[in-house]
């Protein structure tokens, strides 16, 4: 696919992986809409961006986490007269600490922000790509979408929806020329630790990565129209050593390679 005057749509452009997907992106001279709350970290994304790659950006200001984001933002693109080619759902955010001692309406807005503004934006973008016969999405799962985490108990389960979603939908547009590749990142350096309030076990000291590999990794499936990508070689270990042990075994496990 040339992404010649294409666009892309990338949500939670304002730091982390969302920063690197717009340079990566930008880079191939493909136009952006960024979206996220905070205005100022996207408007000197958009300089930055127009001045390096010559591309037209538009700055979206929104609370995703709202009851019909997906709806409006979709809206406010038909009226811009904006035509999305490439989706890139990778706004998210975790909540860490025992389920019944957090906080409920903050795991409401993350379940609303990582499942439902995600579903809503792939309904809308992935129809307007099937009448157009072309198109491209990335959502952005995790490494815990593979497994029950204790700690991340309603978060994991979010991005268990993203995997299962996301497979399922690439299969029902297989015919229509898009595509849909989730993303399942394990633990990066981004905002996401701060955010979630946890801090780094043993473990993930040894397997973080950088967040503009990572990022890569899930543009270069996206353009290969590959289902999953899981980045970084102990992440894949962490999947295939998953496979091999009892799924009861699963949430001891976890909660030992979480431990800080
Ligand atoms: N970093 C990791 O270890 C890791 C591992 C696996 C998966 N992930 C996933 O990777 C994705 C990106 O996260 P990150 O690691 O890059 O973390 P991050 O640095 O905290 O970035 C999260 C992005 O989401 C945006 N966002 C959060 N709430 C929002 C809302 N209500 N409305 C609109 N935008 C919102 C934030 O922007 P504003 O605050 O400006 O709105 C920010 O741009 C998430 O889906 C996360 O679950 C991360």
């Amino acid at each position: 696919m040339s992404t010649v005057s294409k666009w892309a749509l990338i949500t939670g452009a304002s730091s982390g992986l969302g920063v690197d997907f717009s340079h990566i992106l930008a880079r191939l001279g493909i136009n952006l809409v960024i979206v996220a709350r905070r205005q100022d970290r996207l408007e000197k994304l958009k300089e930055t961006l127009k001045k390096e790659y010559n591309i037209k950006v538009e700055v979206i200001v929104m609370d995703l986490s709202n009851t019909g984001a997906g709806y409006e933002l979709f809206d406010l693109l038909l009226l811009k007269e904006i035509r999305i080619d490439y989706l890139i759902n990778n706004a998210g955010f975790g909540i860490y600490g025992q389920q019944v001692e957090s906080d409920l309406s903050k795991i409401d807005e993350m379940m609303r922000l990582n499942m439902i503004t995600l579903t809503e934006l792939c309904h809308f973008f992935g129809k307007d790509m099937a009448s157009r016969n072309g198109g491209r999405i990335l959502n952005v799962a995790s490494l815990a979408s593979f497994q029950p985490c204790p700690g991340y108990a309603s978060y994991a389960a979010t991005k268990s929806y993203v995997l299962n979603f996301t497979q399922a939908l690439g299969h029902e547009l297989r015919d229509k020329n898009v595509t849909a590749t989730a993303l399942c990142p394990g633990l990066t350096e981004t905002e996401f630790m701060e955010v979630a309030g946890q801090g780094l076990s043993i473990y993930s000291k040894f397997a973080i990565m950088k967040s503009f590999p990572v990022a890569n990794a899930g543009i270069k499936a996206m353009f290969a129209g590959k289902q999953f990508v899981v980045p970084g070689f102990m992440n894949k270990f962490n999947v295939i050593l998953l496979r091999l042990v009892p799924r009861s075994l699963y949430p001891k496990l976890v909660a030992y390679f979480l431990k800080e």
